[in-house]
């Protein structure tokens, strides 16, 4: 394992950290308890210290789960979970005020077994709650001793620095693959000029990434790898397999190619590896027992601009939501379509997007579902923050980012 050290200490973290949200099974498809087990020992016995849990993951239970090993263990990882995603009544919240925060902070120390979290980040933002509130409450718990580091998480660049004004913002947690990249404009950048370490999620891509679907697979409606990741859908699992193709020629384990990649991007911290079992995460604890060389990395810079295009024309990147129109609509997370958006018109240029609606269009999060009516305008400042996945059929004549 290769270590490096976390923002403003000499702490060593791991290079590759164990992601668990597959532990919570919901979201995933079912989980065996234990082989979440087994994948956090092998974890710890591989030297990947750097451990990323959320109280959402299974409500509460991938966070018990890597207590059960880590509290014999405590001085071999570096913890790291988050607050902020409420479950209340079947329905999903986000909460970053000051009284929520103080609660969840003590669940999940119980949780994990552990007097002190090592990092502790916020899930995704709360729009109804100033950020500087949050950032104090997040300051208070440090001075208490119960969390060590603070971080952030799918924060867009603003929210970020008006967090960072207020508190030492260790980490930004965020999404980063050879699929997804859109934080190589602004964020990457933006965290190496202010020593904020990055953390990527979704570095395989869901799986995607590490070579093993010959077809398209199926997944249930809620299943992250349909649904958060989706790379599958509206068609694009020949382009997405045809990129994955080309990196597989690399003669590299694609498994390993992709959290490779990603930890070699300056500004990278730890790049997380989502592992079901004990195999799963030996094989990705190797990704840092080599390096790609500056051939191979070059090889894989051609094959990405090829894939880019390929991409491209397969979705809509709406760079931006508008906080007033859709923040007001209490629209903010992942927002899939429900269905096609086939009766619309739109227009995009370098300051924004407007969808012109012919139709109902219902928008679903996660958390909560907004339909907008027939002849709604929705625009969309340009600026980086979240990603839009449209699924309709391909147009080419749209073009993207500034
Ligand atoms: N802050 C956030 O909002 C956020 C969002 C997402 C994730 N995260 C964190 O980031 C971590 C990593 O992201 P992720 O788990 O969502 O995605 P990921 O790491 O890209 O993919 C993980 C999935 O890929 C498959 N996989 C892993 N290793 C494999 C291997 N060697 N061979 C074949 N398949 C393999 C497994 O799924 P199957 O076995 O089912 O195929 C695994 O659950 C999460 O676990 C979580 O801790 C945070």
């Amino acid at each position: 394992m290769q270590y490096t050290n976390f923002p403003g200490t000499n702490e060593q973290v791991s290079v590759i950290g164990l992601g668990t949200w597959v532990f919570g099974g919901e979201n995933w498809g079912g989980a065996k308890d234990a082989e979440s087990l087994a994948a956090v020992e092998k974890a710890i016995e591989l030297g990947m210290n750097f451990i990323d849990t959320a109280p959402f993951y299974g409500d509460g239970l991938a966070e018990k789960l890597v207590g059960q090993v880590i509290s014999k263990k405590r001085d071999k990882v570096f913890i790291a979970t988050k607050c902020g995603l409420i479950r209340s009544a079947g329905r999903v919240s986000h909460d970053l005020t000051p009284a929520s925060i103080a609660r969840e902070v003590d669940l999940s120390r119980s949780r994990l077994q552990a007097d002190v979290i090592d990092l502790y980040q916020c899930h995704w933002p709360d729009p109804k709650t100033p950020v500087e509130k949050t950032m104090d409450a997040l300051l208070k718990l440090k001075s208490e001793g119960k969390v060590r580091h603070i971080g952030v998480s799918n924060f867009d660049l603003e929210l970020l620095k008006r967090a960072a004004a207020v508190a030492p913002v260790a980490t930004l947690q965020i999404q980063y693959s050879l699929l997804e990249r859109t934080i190589e404009k602004e964020f990457l950048p933006f965290c190496v000029e202010k020593g904020i370490g990055v953390i990527t999620y979704g570095s395989m891509a869901g799986g995607v990434l590490s070579g093993k679907y010959k077809t398209a697979p199926q997944f249930g409606k809620w299943d992250a790898r349909k649904m958060f990741y989706r790379f599958f859908e509206g068609g694009k699992f020949q382009e997405t397999a045809k990129r994955v193709e080309r990196l597989r020629s690399l003669g590299r384990p694609l498994n390993q190619l992709a959290l490779n990649w990603v930890r070699r991007q300056k500004g990278v911290l730890t790049t997380l590896a989502g592992c079901r079992n004990a195999g799963q995460t030996a094989s990705n604890a190797a990704a840092a027992e080599w390096d790609l060389s500056a051939e191979e990395l070059g090889k894989v810079k051609n094959i990405l601009d090829k894939g880019d295009q390929i991409m491209a024309e397969q979705k809509i990147r709406i760079e931006k939501v508008d906080n007033n129109a859709l923040k007001a609509l209490g629209v903010f997370g992942w927002p899939i379509w429900e269905k096609e958006v086939s009766a619309f018109d739109w227009h995009y240029d370098e300051k924004e997007v407007c969808l012109f609606l012919e139709g109902e269009v219902t928008v679903k999060t996660p958390f909560e579902t907004v339909s907008f009516g027939k002849g709604d305008l929705v625009t969309f400042p340009a600026g980086l923050s979240c990603t839009w996945h449209v699924t309709h059929p391909v147009r080419k004549h749209y073009k993207f980012g500034a």
